[in-house]
């Protein structure tokens, strides 16, 4: 193709030489991660020409947020990943500061469109430099990709009058049933509230603006960054991540968070009307997820296994920094959002080690239950009818030295994931609380460890719970400990 730019190509060189500095065993083995330096955001997760693409936001000559690329990765059964070049540098003069967060589609004559945000940063009459962010868009074949020669296609001139300009990002783009495109992104009302507009396009190249499809009206955090909305199991989901979160109760923690809004879509009219909201990752390391709609119907979702105010907290010697969480399956059940591991995931599976009616209390070791890649299935409950245990906990990624673990309280249906003795250095956040569904103790765990991460899924779905961590590889043990006495069937398969 030809109009490659210069630092595009450059950066096309580096990280083909730069990666060779990462040995495998250095990486998550399923999981996604940077190819070299930083990788943030999943973009442009999407089917094309038989295979899955994912984009993300990438910085690859420094393993810390800097100008934005987009690195590139494609798989058949997104838990094998082979890096592509990179697709897009910060080359134009509308996207020199960083080619922001966007998504991707197939166009009807072949071509795979990209939607981005264009940041460039601009000197004001009061002497200032403020960032102003606008939509482009760049066409390809699934390798490479030029930039549309009427970029960008969406800027301040087609906002309303106190729409934000600067806070103008993320477009998630999809087609529609009539042949025709729509596409949100994240936006402030002149109250520096989040907003999530909607605009319309009958080609994917003129965009047009609908609306507001949905006001924060800073209920939940500030801004709304990295929209999605698709259509699941009879109802409609605006998934966002705010910035800024105040805690509420168990659901909602400080600082950048996600949540979905469940509800109904009136697509005469672009009316959506909430009915529900709940936060979509209970952990600490979740952002900015993206979904796909799978060629067999699966809505499946990746997003990044991250949290924005604890990046200091990394391995040193690792010249990568980012990775993606494993895609999820989602579902609505009874009004909420579930998510279980891809199904493909259980094709990687090798070595069961199963128990079934281990009764216990105290500490409990078991045979061949150990491993940092790892797919543990558990049913804990209490072992006489009637008489509730008082904590369940285990811990993984153990040794003498550090651990990370899981503790459940009964009495009050609390789950906590404490990464504290993990090997950390960083006084940032390393517990997160998360209140669960149990009956008379009974509990369903699966959790799934990739070296540097455990996710950790509750009662088949209902809540999840994401977290990094570091510890040095060798921490491969898995204890049990129970206060009151615990009936516990477990399933062990290695990962390969
Ligand atoms: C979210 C985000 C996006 C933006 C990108 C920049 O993590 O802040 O809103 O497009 O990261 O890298």
């Amino acid at each position: 193709m030809d109009e490659i730019s210069q630092r595009l190509h450059e950066v096309r060189k580096y990280e083909e030489i730069s990666e060779n500095r990462v040995a495998d065993e250095e990486r998550p083995a399923f999981h996604l991660s940077a190819r070299t330096g930083w990788m943030n955001d999943p973009n442009g997760f999407s089917f094309y020409h038989g295979k899955y693409h994912m984009f993300y936001q990438y910085h690859p000559y420094d393993s810390h947020w800097g100008p934005m690329y987009w690195g590139h990765a494609v798989s058949e059964d997104l838990l094998h990943w082979e890096y592509l070049p990179a697709a897009l540098a910060p080359d134009k003069p509308y996207d020199k500061d960083g080619c922001f967060s966007g998504s991707a589609i197939a166009l009807a004559d072949g071509c795979q469109l990209l939607m981005y945000t264009g940041v460039e940063k601009k000197e004001q009459e009061d002497g200032r430099i403020y960032e102003f962010q606008t939509q482009c868009l760049a066409t390809g074949d699934g390798l490479d990709y030029k930039k549309y020669k009427d970029n960008p296609v969406i800027d301040e001139k087609d906002l309303p009058e106190g729409f934000s300009r600067h806070d103008f990002r993320d477009p998630k783009l999809w087609k529609k049933e009539d042949g025709t495109y729509a596409c949100v992104i994240g936006n402030r009302s002149a109250d520096g509230s989040g907003q999530i507009l909607l605009f319309t396009s009958s080609d994917g190249f003129s965009w047009k603006y609908e609306k507001v499809l949905v006001e924060n009206k800073n209920r939940y955090g500030k801004m709304w960054e990295c929209p999605d909305f698709f259509f699941l199991d009879g109802q409609w989901v605006l998934i966002t991540s705010p910035q800024d979160m105040l805690p509420s109760d168990f659901e909602y923690h400080n600082g950048n968070g996600t949540l979905c809004l469940i509800g109904d879509f009136d697509e005469e009219k672009n009316v959506f009307t909430e009915q529900k909201n709940q936060s979509i990752d209970y952990g600490i390391d979740f952002y900015a997820p993206q979904t796909i709609l799978m060629p067999d119907g699966r809505r499946v979702m990746i997003g990044w296994m991250q949290n924005w105010d604890t990046c200091d907290f990394r391995a040193q010697h690792l010249t990568w920094f980012g990775q993606m969480t494993l895609p999820r399956e989602l579902s609505i059940k009874n009004g909420r959002l579930y998510q279980t591991p891809i199904k493909e995931l259980e094709k990687l599976r090798h070595s069961p080690v199963k128990y079934k009616d281990v009764f216990f209390s105290g500490d409990l070791c078991l045979e061949g239950i150990n491993g940092r890649r790892a797919d543990l299935e558990l049913i804990i409950r209490p072992s006489e009818k009637g008489v509730c245990y008082r904590k369940f906990a285990l811990r993984f990624a153990q040794n003498d030295e550090f651990w990370t673990s899981l503790s459940f309280h009964p009495g009050d249906s609390i789950i906590k994931i404490d990464r504290k003795f993990s090997g950390s250095r960083r006084a940032i956040i390393h517990q997160r609380r998360c209140l669960v569904n149990s009956e008379g103790g009974k509990l369903k765990l699966r959790i799934i460890l990739d070296r540097f991460s455990a996710e950790i899924f509750v009662n088949d779905g209902e809540h999840v719970l994401t977290i990094t961590l570091y510890t040095d590889q060798a921490a491969e043990g898995i204890r049990f400990f129970a206060d009151g006495n615990v009936q516990m069937d477990v399933i062990k398969y290695g990962l390969a």
